[in-house]
């Protein structure tokens, strides 16, 4: 007959064997802790003596002691690193959201010269209105992309076309911003406005002939004010539309009940007001109460509510500077 083996286990060595082991992970517990406050410590001491150089520093370019606590409070340790000197204003400059120190002389410039808000100032500069039109021109590297910034400082690289140009009615448009159209263009109608899809995507040569043929009508300078040059047209994307009542694009459209239609409902289809009445200084161009141009549905609906420009836009939202 087979026996069982049976396992004999002393209890005394049981109770032994779980109290080395209890003490085992306690010790680890201990520790572990002790190792991380190390670390806790060793970075606030670390911190505390960055923070003491970077405000010898700035005391060394001439900051007072308060001045250089407030400037760290409100800066980015990047953004400081690039203080190179004592600016003017550069405390108060410091406290607005979208500061940039790339920008401080010319805030500081504009603020010299002008009565504008620390706020309006940096705005002003980060939309690149301090300078005249036209000038330091970027060629925008997402001429595709939906957000595409498109204005008298930002250019589509010449000779490109949009990927996917539907047509709606008698315009060509980018796939998403035709298919808004679309809807936007039915609703009005179901609403019992007529509407005229008026102009929509144009080429590189129909913009460069359009413009031109303003220039020699009225001179490059009045052109300017109404008619993008080759390349800075919303036009070029297949993202804008001009729409029309009565088949003219003039200002008396804002009398319109398919304005007031638009003022309320444009957003809920992904377009804005592109060209305001009220912000021809920062678009530079006269009041188009007929120039829509799609940019999505929440980013639309933000503008509208927050009653900025595209240009306002991508200062606080995508951080242009
Ligand atoms: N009229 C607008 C500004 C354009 O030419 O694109
Ligand atoms: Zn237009």
């Amino acid at each position: 007959m087979k026996r069982k083996k049976r396992v004999k286990v002393h209890f005394g060595n049981l109770i032994i064997l779980i109290i080395i082991i209890g003490i085992g992970i306690f010790g680890i517990k201990v520790l572990y802790k002790q190792l991380n406050s190390d670390d806790t410590n060793n970075t606030n001491i670390e911190n505390k003596i960055e923070s003491d150089s970077i405000k010898d520093k700035l005391v060394n370019l001439g900051y007072s002691k308060s001045e250089s606590e407030e400037i760290i409070n409100n800066l980015d340790k990047e953004e400081i690193e690039k203080i190179d000197k004592k600016y003017d204003y550069l405390v108060e400059f410091s406290k607005i959201k979208y500061f940039h120190i790339e920008n401080i002389e010319r805030y500081i410039n504009l603020k010299n010269k002008s009565d504008y808000s620390y706020d309006e100032i940096i705005m002003r500069v980060n939309t690149s209105i301090d300078k005249e039109f036209y000038t330091d021109i970027k060629t925008v590297d997402n001429p595709n992309d939906l957000l595409v910034l498109v204005n008298k400082f930002y250019a589509l690289p010449s000779g490109i076309e949009p990927n996917d140009l539907i047509q709606v009615e008698s315009v060509k448009m980018q796939r998403e911003a035709g298919e808004a159209l679309k809807e936007m263009a039915t609703a009005m109608r179901n609403d019992g406005l007529k509407i005229i899809l008026q102009s929509g995507y144009r080429s590189e040569d129909t913009q460069s002939y359009l413009y031109n043929r303003y220039v020699a009508r009225d001179g490059k300078e009045e052109a300017d004010t109404y008619s993008a040059r080759p390349n800075h047209s919303e036009h070029q994307t297949g993202l804008a539309i001009d729409v029309s009542h009565d088949g003219t694009l003039e200002e008396y459209f804002e009398d319109t009940p398919q304005f007031e239609w638009l003022q309320d409902n444009a957003h809920k289809y992904g377009f804005i007001l592109r060209y305001p009445k009220d912000k021809v200084y920062m678009t530079g161009y006269t009041y188009e109460p007929w120039h829509y141009r799609y940019v999505g549905i929440e980013v639309a609906t933000l503008i509208k509510n927050e009653n900025i420009t595209f240009e306002e836009y991508y200062v606080k939202y995508k951080g242009l500077y």
